[in-house]
């Protein structure tokens, strides 16, 4: 792959995040991991016998919403300065987006790294949520415990989950919700029907004109104007060049985050904003959703496309072999 990933830890620096206003940004801007006596190792993938399933999280059963709220609340409970903690795991959004670490690309050993706008994002999502979600099942020792995945492209999925409303209806305990987040659009919750194509305006559409919109737009972004791989994908990032986003990231995706943050905040926080979405715990469940349509990409394009990841491995190896 033509990046590299900073296998110096502590070669993190404050990120620069581009908000207005960094010193009273309220998640704070300094995104690095805390130091650490060790040298990381390098990952090996587990031995695995039980398959986590990821739950729409609008067919959730009260159980499941009470032990992905048990296994956040553990999170929450954590040492901030713990590497599972849910300040942690929050930063590592800002790092990775607003320019904490440097990387080589292409011999040019400087550059930043951004995960955003190019053919890094399904990836490095995938690997964000893959660590969370093994995270929150050791935390409620559940081996099999998955993130729930907001459905946003399905009729029945088209308003926040009402699990992250602050009072959600038959909550035993209000106001100590744990995945409830102050910094969200009020104006947003249910029963307010999502816009796909959300720029920060609302499109005055009625409920039925509002899900009709969507379909169709999910429908560009996953079938018409997703006719290659680059085109889903979004473009490799070559130094000095700007990448261009896949259809999923620009459109959808980018969309859910600016309607689901606070226009009163001066940066959208938190879900409106690279360095303060992590601290949303809609971010995960959203991007489930992101990672699933990437796995729904694949198999509608069983034979032309496969996933530059897997492309390039397969080019990899060939050439080992020869
Ligand atoms: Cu890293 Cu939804 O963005």
């Amino acid at each position: 792959y033509p990046i590299t990933a900073p296998d110096d830890i502590s070669s993190c620096v404050a990120a620069d995040t581009g908000v207005q206003d960094p010193n009273n940004a309220v998640r704070g801007v300094a995104c690095c991991p805390p130091a650490s006596a060790s040298t990381p190792k390098p990952y090996v993938l587990p031995q695995f016998t039980d398959l986590r399933i990821r739950p729409a999280a609008q067919r959730l059963t009260p159980d499941y919403v009470a032990k992905y709220k048990a296994a956040i609340a553990a999170m929450k409970a954590l040492p901030d300065d713990h590497p599972h903690s849910w300040k942690q795991q929050g930063k590592i959004h800002c790092a990775y987006c607003n320019g904490a670490y440097s990387q080589e690309m292409n011999g040019r050993p400087d550059l930043k790294l951004q995960v955003h706008n190019s053919s890094l994002f399904f990836p490095f999502h995938r690997w964000y949520l893959y660590f969370y979600e093994r995270i929150l099942g050791k935390l409620i020792d559940d081996p099999t415990f998955a993130l729930p995945y907001w459905n946003w492209d399905n009729p029945t999925g088209m308003m926040l989950p009402a699990m992250f409303e602050e009072n959600e209806a038959g909550a035993t305990n209000p106001r100590s919700n744990p995945i409830f987040d102050p910094y969200r659009n009020v104006a947003h919750l249910p029963p307010a029907i999502l816009d796909l194509q959300f720029r920060g305006t609302e499109s005055g559409l009625n409920c039925v004109d509002q899900i009709s919109t969507n379909l169709s737009s999910m429908y560009g972004q996953m079938v018409t104007s997703a006719t290659s791989t680059e085109a889903f994908f979004g473009s490799d990032p070559v130094p000095d060049v700007r990448s261009t986003p896949g259809t999923i990231e620009s459109g959808s995706h980018t969309a859910v985050h600016i309607w689901v943050g606070n226009p009163r905040m001066p940066n959208r926080e938190d879900l409106g904003n690279f360095y303060s979405a992590g601290y949303d715990p809609v971010f995960y469940v959203h991007h489930a959703n992101v990672d699933r349509l990437w796995k729904i990409w694949k198999d509608l394009n069983p034979f032309a496309n496969k996933d530059p990841i897997t492309e390039r491995l397969v080019e990899r190896i060939v050439r080992v072999l020869r």
